[in-house]
C-alpha cells in the first residue's frame, strides 16, 4: 500500500519497519474519537472557508459511513497495515469519497490528533470506573447497614486493638473509594480543559482556524494556550494512571483482608459458591481467587503508571514516536481496572458475614483494655497510671485464664481501690462499641450517619455522570 508520506521517499519501507511501527492493533479502539474529531474539525475547515462546504459536507457524511460500518458491518474490517487508527480513516475516506477526503488533513497533524483523541477516549472509559465505584461504594453502604452492631475486632500490627463493627470497617473503604471518584474528576476535568487540536504539528498552522469552535464542540473548555505544549503534552495519563494506581491500591488492601478473613484461622467470611474457586487436587479447598487477582493485577496499573513516567521523563519536545507507548499502557491500566471493579463488587455483596465468628475473636483479644484504663481515668487517675494498672491486670488474665469481663472484683480491687462492680459494665464489648461515639467513630449510630452522609453523596454524584 502506498504510504501517505511516500512522497519523500525512493524506497518501500522495509515490512518489519512497517509492522514495528504500527500502532493500529491497539489504536483502533479510539475510532469513534478519531471520527468525531474529524467531522468537527471538517465543519470547522469549512466555516472558516478553508475548505468548501460542499467538500466538508462530503467528508462528514464519508465519515459517518465509515463509522456505521464500523459499528454494524460484520463484513467491514479495520485494514491492520495501516500504520494506525488516524491513517486508516483518513485513506479509507478517501478510498470513498476521493478528493474531498485529501482535504480532511488540512490545518491538522497526527500529532495533533491523537492526543485529542486520546483525551476524549480516555474521558469515556474512566466514565465506565466511575459508574463501577459508585456501584462498589453503594454496595459497601447496602451491606454496612445490616452490620452496624456486629462487633470485631479493630486491628493495629494485625493484633487485636480496639472494638469496631463490620459496617465501621467496610464503610473506611467506601471513603476512600469515594476519594477514588474525586481524584478521577480532578484528573478528567484537568485534561478536558484544554483541547490540543489545532496546535498541527508543533507550531500551529499559518490557516485561519477556529480553534474555540472545535474545542467546545469536542467538550473541552477551551483549545490548549501554547501548541507546543499541546503535542507534548502526556501529563494527563499520568495523572489518571495515578487516580487508578491508587484505586488499585485500595482494592488491593481489601482483597487482602477478605483472603484473611474467608481462611479458617479466622472465617469472619465466607466467599459465595459463585465468587470462589476449588482446587484440581485438594478436595477441601475453597479459594479467593478474585481477591488474589485482583490483588495481584495491581501490579499491572502500578507497572503501567511506571512506563508512563519513564517513557515521558527524557523526552524533548514535542512529539517523539516514544509517544505512542502511552496508549498500550493507558489502555492497560484502565482496562484492568474496569475488570477487576466489574467482579470485586458482587463478590462483596455476596458474600456471608459470619458475625459471631468476629464476635468472639473481638472477645478475645483484650480489646476492651483502654476502656479500662480509660474507666479508671474517668474516676480521677491520670491516664500513665491507669495504663499501667489495665496493663498488669491484662497480663494477669492472661496467666490465669480469665477476660476482663470475668476477672473477678476483689483482683481488679487489689490493683486499684477505684474499681467497682461498674467496671464490668464498662468493659463489656456492646458497652465499649456504643461509647466509641466520636466524630467518625464505630458506635452503630456514628457509622449509620456515615451510610447515609455517604449514600447521599452518591446521589448526587450518580446525577453529574459524565455525558
Ligand atoms: N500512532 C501515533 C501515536 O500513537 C500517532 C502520531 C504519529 N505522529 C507522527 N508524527 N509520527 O503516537
Amino acid at each position: 500500500m502506498d504510504k501517505m508520506w511516500a512522497g519523500r521517499f525512493k524506497k518501500e519501507t522495509d515490512s518489519k519497519v512497517n509492522a514495528f511501527n504500527s500502532s493500529i492493533d491497539f489504536d483502533q479502539r479510539m475510532y469513534f474519537e478519531d471520527i468525531k474529531g474529524s467531522i468537527f474539525h471538517a465543519e470547522m475547515l469549512s466555516e472558516e472557508k478553508i475548505i468548501s462546504e460542499n467538500d466538508s459536507k462530503a467528508i462528514i457524511d464519508g465519515l459517518y459511513s465509515i463509522l456505521d460500518d464500523i459499528d454494524n458491518n460484520d463484513e467491514f474490517e479495520i485494514d491492520t497495515e495501516s500504520e494506525d487508527i488516524h491513517m486508516f480513516i483518513e485513506a479509507e475516506l478517501t478510498k470513498r469519497i476521493g478528493r474531498a477526503g485529501k482535504r480532511l488533513h488540512t490545518a491538522r497533524s497526527r500529532n495533533d490528533q491523537v492526543t485529542t483523541d486520546l483525551r476524549m477516549y480516555l474521558k469515556r472509559k474512566t466514565n465506565t470506573t466511575r459508574k463501577r465505584l459508585i456501584s462498589l461504594i453503594g454496595t459497601l453502604c447496602r451491606k454496612s447497614l445490616r452490620y452496624t452492631r456486629a462487633i470485631m475486632p479493630g486491628y493495629t500490627h494485625l493484633q487485636r486493638a480496639q472494638p469496631i463493627t463490620f459496617a465501621h470497617h467496610l464503610m473506611a473503604y467506601a471513603n476512600m473509594f469515594m476519594r477514588d471518584i474525586d481524584r478521577i474528576d480532578d484528573a478528567v476535568n484537568r485534561m478536558m480543559s484544554e483541547c490540543p487540536l489545532g496546535s498541527c504539528a508543533l507550531a500551529g498552522t499559518t490557516y485561519p482556524i477556529d480553534r474555540e469552535m472545535t474545542a467546545i464542540k469536542l467538550g473541552f473548555d477551551k483549545p490548549c494556550a501554547n501548541s507546543l505544549d499541546g503535542v507534548s503534552d502526556r501529563d494527563f495519563c499520568i495523572e489518571i494512571a495515578s487516580a487508578l494506581s491508587i484505586i488499585m491500591v485500595h482494592l488491593s488492601r481489601f482483597s487482602e483482608e477478605i483472603i484473611l478473613w474467608c481462611s479458617w484461622e479466622f472465617k469472619f467470611i465466607e466467599l459465595d459458591d459463585a465468587f470462589a474457586t476449588g482446587s484440581s487436587i485438594m478436595p477441601q479447598k475453597k479459594n479467593p481467587d478474585v481477591a488474589e487477582l485482583v490483588r495481584g493485577k495491581s501490579a499491572r496499573v502500578f507497572g503501567d503508571l511506571q512506563t508512563l513516567l519513564v517513557t515521558m521523563k527524557g523526552l524533548p519536545l514535542a512529539y517523539n514516536k516514544d509517544m505512542q507507548e502511552d496508549k498500550e499502557a493507558i489502555f492497560d491500566a484502565v482496562d484492568t481496572v474496569n475488570l477487576c471493579l466489574r467482579t470485586f463488587t458482587p463478590m462483596i455483596w455476596s458474600m456471608d458475614v459470619k458475625d459471631e465468628n468476629m464476635r468472639n475473636a473481638a472477645a478475645k483479644g483484650f480489646i476492651n483494655a483502654t476502656d479500662c484504663a480509660d474507666y479508671l481515668v474517668k474516676k480521677g487517675m491520670a491516664f500513665r497510671d491507669a495504663y499501667k494498672i489495665t496493663g498488669e491486670l491484662v497480663a494477669y488474665c492472661i496467666e490465669e485464664g480469665y477476660i476482663l469481663e470475668d476477672l473477678p472484683i476483689e483482683i481488679y480491687r487489689k490493683k486499684s481501690r477505684l474499681f467497682n462492680d461498674d467496671v464490668r459494665v464498662a468493659v463489656n464489648l456492646d458497652t465499649c462499641l456504643k461509647k466509641r461515639s466520636s466524630y467518625g467513630g464505630p458506635a452503630p449510630e456514628c457509622v449509620t450517619k456515615q451510610i447515609i452522609n455517604i449514600k447521599e453523596k452518591l446521589r448526587i454524584i450518580r446525577n453529574e455522570l459524565h455525558d
